[in-house]
């Protein structure tokens, strides 16, 4: 027998900030259904993953939540773990990209291409939102549409005319995070020299590890030339500071991949495997990521690249999916379709998502679409319909009738063998990711063994005692064709397998069990092994998902206590001076007067009040506010205004109240 492949694969990192989705979950089940088939066939198949932890939005998602990233990521990373584990996703090991062992390949890799010459540093222009005190990337800004004039894009695309541009471009940009105007600042960054490996990447592009969509893709990307990939950001990061770099921060993209390897080292340290004996640049051992068609980009250039200039073996393949719709349309909270993976799990069997996924897959980068009531159609009849049907058409007779055990015969040998034979053909479309194939190959199985049972009619040959030993034969026959049809369907429904190989008393089934019947042997009794969706179970998961995703009732919990608000120490105060601030087009930098004390407040008026029509005018000021560095100088306290997009409106009191006063 020759030995087991060794193979090791991954599915893309899902982002620590928010819940798994069943849209996430195409690529999870593609993966574990790929996985669990090359385990069956005794392949030594290691399936790996991790949260991507890093980056801006986790920054500010735990800033928002008054937590730490760490509290964060620890909290997100539970959920995802359990959200997968109900879906019977099987990892290796899921770990997170905050790791040590990610902070230490990140930085080895980095340092191999420092010293092989493929990083340099460059002074470029971004834009800096100082009130939030932060650059900002694209998706931070809007605009206006530098082609189009559009108004609201973002800031390197316009959703009206589908340019895209330099977020430099874009005309009056904001900074969506403190809803100012951003300012352009040069920073020195670090950037990747991809444009080193064109040559390398053209030939492991031809090499077949890509679909020929992705080919396409690929040649044009070489065709208009690799571009240097910026890799670092400055600080405030949630990441890996850069070694010999302090306040700069490795790109999230840059260790995300790294991550592949980070979680399977620790798994490796764990269990004493040879990590490098499926790293180092000359491993046997086979590589492949499941992704989405969206981040072919950084999978197909940047991480063969990365790895191949550190040293490292590059992947046999990258392979894409496509999106999935939901009733044709794209996923969306309003229609109650953007479902999360713990909502389904509510109302519906995991394996009824996995069996249509599977139904549904293909090796090329289409979209899949979920329509719902197709599900339920598909799953009662498939499933219910016609694969369990058969054990539960055979289960009663051999336990009631024949002491609950199997036939020392197969009527129909050759039929079983043909069954068994199907096993090449089904095992080409699993290797090659044609499951959708696999299933209507293994449902046309299950349609002529329903047929079997049909002619065979063993509830009425049962009922005569000549012809008695025929139903048990025909039963051993169902039963034993029922068995082969488990094992095909393993790697897509291990749960019905495992209650199956309890029914049947078999063992753990592998796909080599298929060759010789069980006869003559005693079976369990029959439990129902899935059962049929009820359609009004997909409409409660619906109208789950519509209330979770609509605005919250305020609640008692949303009032502010009096002792909290009490707090805010909210005075009278007179503008004492205003004045422009240079290089702040929306600010004012006011000079007020409290009675005893003067402060220094940068307001974002500009627009709507020219200075000198502030000059002592009485405004209302929050007085305790922790004073708050700015570019400028720091600002201490808060003035109260009513505004829209339009325009803003100060409070201001009547004359007579005195700087000073509490507003009560
Ligand atoms: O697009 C995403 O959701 C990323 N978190 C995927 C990262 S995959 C890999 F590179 F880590
Ligand atoms: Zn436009």
């Amino acid at each position: 027998m020759s030995s087991p492949r060794r193979i090791l694969v991954t599915s893309a990192l899902p982002y620590a900030n928010g819940p798994i989705h069943l849209g996430h979950l195409v690529e999870y089940l593609q993966t574990d259904i790929w996985a669990r088939y090359q385990r069956l066939r005794g392949e030594d198949c290691t399936y790996v993953c991790a949260d991507d932890a890093h980056g801006t939005p986790i920054m500010l998602l735990a800033q928002q939540r008054g937590i730490s990233p760490e509290q964060l990521i620890e909290e997100i990373g539970r959920q995802h773990r359990e959200d997968f584990a109900d879906f019977l996703i099987e990892f290796d090991r899921y770990h997170s990209t905050h790791s040590e062992e990610n902070r230490q390949l990140s930085c080895g890799i980095f340092e191999a291409l420092s010293e092989a010459g493929h990083i340099h540093r460059k002074t470029i222009s971004r834009y800096f939102d100082p009130v939030a005190g932060m650059f900002l990337s694209d998706r931070y800004l809007r605009g206006t549409c530098p082609r189009c004039g559009a108004e609201d894009q973002y800031g390197d695309a316009c959703e009206q005319c589908g340019a895209t541009y330099d977020s430099s471009e874009l005309v009056n940009p904001r900074s969506t995070l403190s809803d100012t105007a951003p300012e352009l600042r040069e920073t020195e960054h670090l950037f990747f020299r991809l444009g080193d490996f064109t040559d390398f990447l053209r030939q492991w592009a031809a090499h077949g590890g890509v679909q020929p969509e992705i080919k396409n893709k690929l040649d044009e990307w070489f065709e208009a030339g690799l571009r240097d990939w910026d890799i670092s950001r400055d600080a405030p990061y949630f990441g890996f500071e850069i070694p010999g770099s302090p306040n700069q921060y490795f790109y999230v993209w840059l260790d995300a991949p790294i991550g592949y390897m980070a979680s399977h080292l620790n798994l490796c340290r764990e269990r004493g495997f040879d990590f490098d004996g499926y790293w180092s640049a000359d491993s046997e051992a086979e590589l492949y990521h499941f992704i989405g068609k969206d981040i072919a980009y950084f999978h197909t250039l940047f991480w063969p690249a990365l790895l191949h200039g550190a040293g490292y073996r590059t992947p046999n393949a990258v392979w894409c999916h496509g999106f999935l719709t939901i009733n044709g349309e794209k996923m969306s909270k309003s229609t109650g379709t953007f479902i999360e993976a713990r909502t389904y799990l509510h109302h519906l069997d995991p394996e009824h998502l996995r069996y249509y996924f599977a139904a549904k897959l293909s090796p090329d980068i289409s979209d899949i679409n979920l329509n719902l009531d197709d599900f339920v159609a598909r799953v009662n009849s498939d499933l219910v319909g016609k694969v369990v049907n058969i054990a539960s058409r055979c289960a009663g007779f051999i336990e009631k009738q024949f002491g609950g055990r199997l036939a020392e015969r197969l009527p129909e040998p050759a039929m079983f063998e043909d069954f068994a034979a199907a096993a090449d053909g089904l095992a080409e479309h699993y290797e090659a990711r044609r499951f959708s194939q696999a299933m209507r190959d293994i449902m046309a199985l299950a349609d002529h063994a329903n047929q079997y049972l049909s002619q065979e009619k063993p509830w009425e040959t049962v009922r005569d005692a000549a012809t008695r030993e025929q139903a048990w034969e025909a039963c051993t026959q169902g039963l034993n064709l029922f068995r082969v049809l488990v094992i095909y369907l393993k790697p897509v429904l291990p749960a019905l397998a495992a209650r199956s190989e309890a029914f049947l008393d078999s063992g753990p089934l592998d796909w080599e069990a298929r060759l010789a019947p069980q006869l003559d042997c005693p079976i369990q009794p029959f439990t129902p092994l899935s059962t049929r969706i009820d359609p009004k179970s997909v409409n409660a998961m619906i109208e789950e998902t519509k209330s979770a995703s609509a605005p919250p009732e305020p609640e008692r919990s949303d009032t502010l206590p009096y002792e909290d608000f009490a707090k805010v120490d909210l005075r009278v105060a007179r503008v004492a001076e205003a004045r422009l601030v240079e290089g702040a087009d929306r600010l004012l930098a006011l000079t007020l007067d409290l009675g005893d004390e003067q402060r220094q407040v940068f307001a974002g008026i500009r627009a709507a009040y020219p200075p000198e029509q502030l000059q002592g005018r009485l405004v209302v000021v929050v007085a305790n506010l922790e004073p708050r560095k700015m570019r400028f100088g720091t600002s201490e306290g808060m003035i109260l205004a009513a505004g829209d997009d339009e325009s803003t409106w100060l409070l201001t009191l009547d004359e007579g109240a005195q700087p000073g006063m509490k507003i009560r």
